[in-house]
């Protein structure tokens, strides 16, 4: 069947165009009446264009211009500009703190035929995989594998090793860290909050006084951000684990790292982490879709005892399959591929190379934002992010406004200032597939928004960018400037 480029087609969407996927092919719509209120969802009318629908023949026409097919329709949904974006020539900059760009290969290797996940293929693949992934968390540790977004893993790391009412102590660096306690919450604990001034990361002081404090031994965990994601912060794991020991306290040490993971120096064993949090799409090159628990000897025996209600997210069942190189329901089984060639490539440029290159472009980015006169959120060198950098918006002026600027102007997506943070900052992702002149071109697309917005600004960010990436050990010496 072929559609024609004036076919109407009606469906109920909050949003002026859509992808639409029919049976494995994708077809772009635009809205044809642009005034419609985007928030409410209302009949619309769509042009299909051009495309040729020849596999559609179960989808008969006279279903999709009747509504019929709407809920699917709708399901595959996309907001608006990203597919009015479509038609701007050259490749978006996806420049947000992740998701990430995924690189060609990882996206080749995705797109396979799906495949028996309990056939003897599977098996090598999930090995290569299971094993893979323990050399990125830096543990000699089983690794779980979740077919969930980073929260699911978030979730996992608490319900596996606590108790209803268990107290657990949380830093709030920045948003992620409020909504991992928000999470703690809702399942039944008992987080007891360390108030940050989204700035900086841990005060690894604070956390020893509390530990000390507790004499009764009530608090049975510790839960840390390492990359705080919504304010550009990272906390010192190691300082961390010191102070838990110097308070001679027996709490677990659970870390997220989903921005941080495959970007900047982590070590599950050595830094004495009991759960490691980690999700696929940020460092680690993959689409979302894949998370992660690394998890400790003592985590193991806590999860025995752990009286949380669990199921979906046991370790005790994905361990005991996965031993035998199989999950113990459907696993993810094409971002498996895209794992495994993640994982080969980043061990390919060298994870200490990676982690310097994610230096070196955080200390550029930082040059540049100096150079234009603005501020970089966090305000201690000690804790400055690799993979990303939150700039203030001067006074007076929306980051909301400007990114938008960007985004319409130069197809170059950046990060929102999320919750307390919201509209007055705008974060660069320099994280995952990205080399030099992949940063060169976001920041000359920050410092042309700044001018088409009207921000106030000095020029020459980029060529203070350029000078850092020029300078013969860009990374080391400069890294904390
Ligand atoms: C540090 C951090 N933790 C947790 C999350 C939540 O992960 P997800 O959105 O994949 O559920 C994010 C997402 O960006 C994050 O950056």
């Amino acid at each position: 069947m072929r559609f024609d480029k004036a076919t109407p087609l009606i469906a109920r969407f909050k949003c002026r165009a859509a992808m639409i996927v029919f049976r494995g092919l994708t077809v772009h719509a635009a809205l044809q009446q642009k005034n419609t209120d985007v928030d409410k969802p209302t009949p619309i009318v769509f042009k299909i264009h051009n495309y040729d629908l020849g596999a559609m023949t179960s989808a008969p026409y006279h279903d999709v211009a009747l509504g019929r097919m709407a809920p699917a329709i709708t399901c595959n949904c996309f907001m608006s500009e990203a597919r009015e974006r479509m038609h701007m020539p050259g490749r978006h900059f996806l420049q947000i703190p992740g998701p990430t760009n995924v690189p060609d290969r990882v996206l080749r290797a995705i797109d396979m035929p799906t495949m028996d996940h309990r056939g003897p293929r599977f098996a090598e693949l999930s090995h290569k995989a299971l094993e893979g992934i323990k050399g990125i968390f830096k543990t000699g540790q089983p690794v779980i594998i979740f077919p969930s977004s980073g929260t699911g893993a978030w979730e996992a790391a608490l319900v596996n090793t606590l108790s209803p009412g268990d107290r657990v102590l949380m830093y709030e660096t920045g948003h992620f860290a409020s909504l991992w306690r928000a999470l703690a919450q809702r399942i039944g604990l008992a987080p007891e909050v360390i108030e940050g001034d989204w700035r900086s990361g841990v005060d690894c002081g604070k956390i020893e006084d509390r530990l000390t404090a507790d004499k009764a031994h009530e608090i049975k965990a510790v839960c840390v951000v390492h990359n705080e994601t919504s304010t550009g912060c990272k906390s010192e794991i190691a300082e961390v684990r010191r102070a838990i020991d110097a308070a001679g306290h027996p709490a677990l040490l659970l870390v997220d790292t989903i921005s941080s993971l495959g970007s900047m120096d982590y070590r599950h064993d050595e830094w004495g982490v009991d759960v490691t949090v980690g999700g696929s799409q940020k460092g680690l090159l993959l689409p979302p879709g894949l998370s992660f628990n690394a998890v400790s000897e003592k985590a193991v025996e806590a999860s025995k005892r752990a009286g949380l209600t669990r199921s979906y997210w046991a370790w005790d069942e994905m361990i005991a399959a996965n031993e035998k190189a199989v999950f113990p329901y459907t696993p993810a089984t094409n971002l498996l591929y895209g794992l495994v060639v993640a994982i080969d490539m980043l061990n390919a440029e060298g994870l200490d190379n990676v982690f310097a290159r994610h230096t070196r472009h955080a200390a550029a980015t930082r040059a540049a934002v100096r150079a234009w006169g603005l501020d970089v959120l966090c305000a201690n060198p000690k804790h400055y992010s690799s993979s990303l950098t939150a700039v203030l918006i001067p006074e007076g002026h929306s980051a909301d406004k400007f990114r938008k600027t960007v985004l319409e102007n130069y197809n170059m997506s950046l990060g929102n200032g999320l919750s307390r943070l919201a509209d007055k900052v705008f974060r660069i992702g320099h994280l995952g597939d990205f080399n030099d002149l992949m940063l060169m071109g976001t920041l000359s697309g920050v410092e042309l928004g700044l001018r088409k917005a009207a921000v106030p600004h000095e020029a020459g960010g980029t060529l203070a960018a350029i000078d850092v990436l020029a300078s013969e050990n860009g990374g080391a010496a400069i890294a904390a400037q």
